[in-house]
């Protein structure tokens, strides 16, 4: 950013825990997939005020690692949920010029379902008026971890030293390495926590909680959380006069 410009006050990358299907089904005595349901159309919500903000970058926590665990039931719901989505979905996200990648251990999905990942990916890879990257069985510390191994490998064939391993050589080898850190992060369903998503990369991310559960996120909520990222002061740990100055460009991440 050139000096004496502000920086953008709105986010180009958001990214979001949606939390609180479950308890949003069980407030009105349904079983919890009706609220998993209900999700998946706060999801199409949420990308068609992106698409229209100009948002070039949204992120959306679908299944963590952990969430394998939940009781086999709801995981099968939830596949079934995913594969309807990807066949419903894909081509208008590519009609909008929607590039849809993923990020997580694909090795855990069923053969039919990482198929038509792969093949939503290839298909949508050339548009840009904006990346959704949908995080999938993927975990955070999984991320450092393989990005840890990938480098490990490259030390074992000898074409790296341990000397060279820096922020900047994990950095390229995590999740979205490609893609400018999140700017806002957002979760929703009332609890304060990370939950293990985008570990590395939230490093300086502004945060934003809210106790609307995700089915009832809407635009106005998005609005909230866009209003007051506007209004917030990122420092990158240096001194308000500095970045007032616009000097300090150069050293922000
Ligand atoms: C988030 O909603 C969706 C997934 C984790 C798949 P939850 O299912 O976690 O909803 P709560 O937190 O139980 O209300
Ligand atoms: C985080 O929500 C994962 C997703 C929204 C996909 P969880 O419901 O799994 O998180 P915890 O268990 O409350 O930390
Ligand atoms: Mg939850």
């Amino acid at each position: 950013m050139p000096n004496g410009i502000p920086a953008p006050r709105q986010p180009g990358h958001i990214a979001i825990i949606m939390d609180g299907n479950g308890r949003w089904a069980q407030q009105r005595r349904r079983p919890r997939m009706i609220g998993h349901r209900a999700g998946a159309r706060a999801v199409n919500r949420t990308i068609d005020f992106c698409l229209q903000h100009g948002i070039g970058v949204l992120t959306l926590f679908a299944f963590s690692s952990e969430n394998w665990g939940r009781p086999q039931e709801e995981v099968d719901a939830l596949m079934k949920l995913f594969l309807g989505a990807l066949d419903r979905e894909v081509d208008e996200l590519h009609r909008r010029g929607v590039s849809v990648r993923f990020i997580g251990d694909r090795s855990r999905f069923a053969a039919g379902i990482v198929q038509r990942m792969d093949r939503s990916e290839q298909r949508t890879a050339g548009n840009s008026a904006m990346v959704l990257n949908i995080a999938a069985s993927y975990g955070g510390r999984q991320d450092i971890a393989l990005a840890a191994r990938a480098l490990a490998q490259r030390v074992a064939d000898g074409s790296l030293q341990p000397e060279q391993i820096d922020e900047e050589l994990l950095g390229q080898q995590v999740a979205l390495a490609d893609l400018p850190a999140p700017d806002l992060f957002i979760r929703t369903g009332g609890d304060t926590r990370i939950s293990n998503f985008l570990l590395w990369q939230l490093a300086y991310t502004e945060l934003w909680f809210t106790d609307v559960l995700w089915p009832d996120f809407d635009a106005a909520i998005l609005q909230q959380a866009l209003d007051d990222f506007a209004g917030r002061e990122r420092r990158f740990g240096l001194t308000s006069a500095q970045i007032a100055a616009g000097t300090a460009q150069s050293a922000l991440p």
